[in-house]
């Protein structure tokens, strides 16, 4: 179901929570702050999807509509959430969706809800008549091996060509085609203090750090009191 149908199960739906390893940093994000608490659904409830369980959600799948400009943009999930925005301001017609989200249940996943999510996005936005749906995907999987570049990671590919991820394999398989990379997709600039807030490290040296959850490493000034994460997503399109 769709929050423009279930209005009621609007707070439920966002109080599906994150796995309990999930990076606390992604929250510094400042473009996820346009779209930040129920933003989305108070004013794209049609795109934001929902799976039941005997009536309680489970999963949720978060979409801002917008009018296609180049494809699939290099900053990724930050640019998309910033067209989504300018064209509501600006009263622009859109005629793409963009996941901003997926997530299933802790005590749910790992048993192919993800695939039954992307089907019911797409069926959304062709219902909100729109023509195509992108997701700059972000593999989890990928914060075991941070250092490699998203290029090699992406198109890795098993025996059987399907995507050596597991989240992008079920892409592929739910019928996505994978684009290309979003280089930097996703942005966090922040003081040291908040980075140790976030991660309990000591960033106590000028550099690269490697962060827990974070899929690439964070650059680090220590004299200048600040450190970047610069995170890549994989650019996947689905059909409607
Ligand atoms: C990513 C996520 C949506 C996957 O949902 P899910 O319903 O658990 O996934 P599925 O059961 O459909 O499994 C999809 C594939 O991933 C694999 N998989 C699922 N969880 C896995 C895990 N923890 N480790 C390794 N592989 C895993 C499955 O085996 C399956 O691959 P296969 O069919 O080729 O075997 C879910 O883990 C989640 O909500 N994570 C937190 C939010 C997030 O990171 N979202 C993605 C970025 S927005």
């Amino acid at each position: 179901m769709t929050l423009a149908e279930r209005p009621d199960l609007g707070s439920a739906v966002y109080a599906i929570p994150y796995p309990a390893d999930s990076p606390r940093f992604m929250a510094g994000s400042l473009t996820s702050l346009l779209v930040r608490g129920r933003r989305v659904a108070r004013r794209w409830p049609e795109l934001v999807v929902a799976l039941l369980d005997r009536g309680v959600p489970v999963a949720r799948g978060i979409m801002v509509p917008f009018r296609g400009r180049e494809p699939f943009p290099a900053r990724g999930w930050d640019e998309v959430a910033v067209w989504a925005a300018e064209d509501a301001l600006d009263g622009v017609a859109p005629d793409a969706a963009c996941a901003l989200e997926i997530a299933v249940h802790p005590g749910y996943q790992q048993r192919g809800l993800s695939s039954v999510v992307l089907a019911a996005m797409r069926d959304a936005v062709a219902a909100a008549g729109l023509s195509s749906l992108v997701i700059p995907v972000r593999p989890p999987g990928k914060a075991a091996v941070p250092l490699l570049p998203m290029a090699e990671y992406a198109f890795a590919v098993r025996r059987d060509g399907l995507p050596a991820d597991p989240w992008l394999r079920t892409h592929v398989r739910a019928g996505g085609r994978i684009e290309g990379v979003a280089s930097c997709s996703a942005t966090v600039q922040a003081p040291l203090a908040s980075w140790r807030e976030w991660t309990g490290l000591g960033f106590d040296r000028e550099g690269v750090a490697v962060v827990p959850g974070a899929l690439a490493p964070v650059l680090v000034s220590v004299v200048h009191d600040y450190a970047v994460y610069v995170e890549a997503n994989v650019w996947v399109s689905h059909r409607v």
